[in-house]
């Protein structure tokens, strides 16, 4: 793999991912990684990543020079930039111009920025900088606060630069580190889906050897193709499990139920548990007593299929040995772990997993970002509608009705997000928003006029969201045609409602869920 060396920043995963759009497989390791640690990964290219300190704070992540000698072509970026220029013999002052945000570079020669325009935006941010690049290294770029912004040396395959290429503001950040990648590194772009297909199946296929497995359905996109990789490598020995909780949207069992299976072949258990779950949510307002009510009834189905699986399984099978889960690649990070540390994450997508059934886990998406996971779902020929769905909760429309859940309010819910879903899509409006939240104010009423005479009815919010990560979003400034035609069927279509109201609240302070 092509290596992102952490310094702490938030941008190695970007980097990443940035490395992954040019079709090279990349990885993050943190920067307390040992020289025979990073040699181990076998790695093809290095990339230092930027990190929140100044090289002369005494805290500062320090960089082994030994790295630097390890014959592997390096990249650094930002504060990996100016280790990297001290590491090698230049100079690295405190200037003393901060420069933070868009700056124009002016560049000159060089493999990194051919062909990009003299003067160009990046994106900086940074308090030091080089002021000498080391011997034998070309300078190719430079800003008003840094000397030199870029230097590379084509004979030792090293650049860096003190920009951050990795994020949108820097609109010819991904041309550069491409470049890198391809012209100074000379790395072939081999990463593609159907490549990351195969490699997965086959790699499960030894995981699981004659084993059998069990993965659970959440219709959402990251199961399915989990699902359909492992189907993929071990046919029948895998069983397919899908709890209907009775808050699913419309279509969505159907979805798993007939166009999962016919894509996959998966054999499926569906249990249809929504009585149950109803029947324990009657009168419940809290939101965190739904969540709770709803792990705890998840944990107890997910029980109850398991026996099934194994009855279906055969007579000779004493034990499903596997468990599938669609863990990514930020979660993995996220919770510091490498390959291969597999536990089971406590935010898993209903709300936790049985402690007593013991199963070693197979997480075949566990190295890829979620673009990848849907360019490997369509690779494996899963219908789109599984493929680009956008998030939705485990605990599903439960909490997204505010009061009280029950039967006549989740089937005023549902035919108001069919139609927000729909007419979203037609719109062209899924790629460019997260997800967009339906949400019933159930224990609200207003007064309106409809048809003929006075109404009291129930108020429906919108709450379309633009985020990267979830961890941060903003409301979708979603054109006024659109809103104006979903306001419209809403309140025609829909018995109950009779007014839909827009959600303007960033995260934070909003969350993503009004529950
Ligand atoms: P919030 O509301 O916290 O949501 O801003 C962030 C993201 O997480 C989703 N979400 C959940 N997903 N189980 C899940 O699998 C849950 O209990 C849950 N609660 C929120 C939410 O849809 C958004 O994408």
């Amino acid at each position: 793999p092509v290596l992102v060396v952490d310094f702490g920043a938030q941008y190695a995963q970007l980097i990443a991912r940035r490395v992954r759009e040019a079709r090279i497989y990349s990885e993050v390791i943190p920067h307390t990684a040992t020289v025979e640690e990073i040699r181990g990964k076998d790695p093809v290219a290095l990339i230092l990543s930027g990190g929140p300190a100044s090289v002369y704070a005494d805290d500062a992540p320090a960089l082994d020079p030994a790295v630097l000698d390890l014959g592997v072509p390096v990249f650094g970026i930002c504060y990996g930039f100016q280790s990297m220029a001290g590491a090698l013999g230049g100079e690295v002052a405190h200037t003393g111009s901060r420069e933070y945000g868009r700056t124009d570079v002016t560049v000159s020669g060089g493999l990194l920025h051919a062909g990009l325009p003299e003067h160009h935006p990046v994106w900086m941010s940074h308090g030091d900088a080089v002021t000498t690049a080391p011997e034998g290294f070309t300078v190719t770029a430079t800003s008003p606060g840094a000397p030199v912004a870029a230097f590379e040396c084509a004979e030792r395959r090293m650049a860096g630069v003190q920009y951050h290429p990795e994020v949108m503001h820097s609109p010819h950040g991904q041309q550069v580190l491409t470049r890198f990648l391809t012209e100074i590194a000379g790395l072939e772009p081999t990463w593609t889906a159907s490549n990351i297909a195969d490699q997965l199946v086959e790699a499960v296929r030894e995981q699981i050897g004659d084993g059998r497995a069990i993965c659970g359905l959440s219709g959402g996109v990251d199961s399915a193709v989990a699902a359909a990789l492992v189907q993929k490598a071990i046919g029948d020995r895998l069983t397919c499990v899908f709890v209907d909780h009775g808050l699913l949207r419309a279509g969505e069992r159907e979805q798993v139920e007939n166009d999962f299976v016919a894509a996959t072949g998966a054999r499926l258990i569906t249990l249809d548990d929504s009585e149950t779950y109803l029947g324990h949510l009657a009168g419940v307002t809290d939101p965190e007593s739904k969540r709770k009510i709803i792990g705890r009834e998840f944990i107890r189905s997910f029980e109850r299929a398991v026996t099934q699986a194994l009855e279906l399984q055969g007579d000779d099978a004493a034990s499903v040995d596997f468990l599938v889960q669609g863990t990514l690649y930020p979660d993995v990070v996220e919770s510091g772990g490498g390959a291969g540390t597999a536990n089971i994450k406590s935010h898993h997508n209903v709300g936790g997993l049985p402690d007593d059934i013991e199963f070693s886990l197979v997480e075949p998406l566990r190295l890829l970002f979620k673009d990848e996971v849907r360019a490997v779902g369509r690779e494996l020929g899963l219908p789109e509608a599984i493929v680009g769905r956008h998030p939705f909760p485990g605990p599903g429309l439960a909490i997204r009705i505010v009061g009280a859940v029950d039967r006549d309010r989740l089937e005023t819910l549902r035919a108001a997000d069919a139609i927000v879903r729909e007419e979203m899509t037609a719109a062209g409006l899924d790629a460019s928003v997260w997800q967009c939240p339906v949400v019933l104010l159930a224990d609200v009423r207003s007064v309106g006029v409809q048809g003929d005479g006075r109404t009291y009815g129930h108020p429906i919010v919108l709450r379309p969201v633009s985020s990267e990560d979830a961890m941060t979003a903003d409301w979708t400034r979603v054109p006024y045609e659109t809103l104006a035609l979903i306001s419209g069927r809403i309140t025609n279509e829909v018995p109950d409602v009779n007014r839909v109201v827009l959600d303007v609240t960033s995260k934070p302070p909003g969350t993503i869920e009004w529950e």
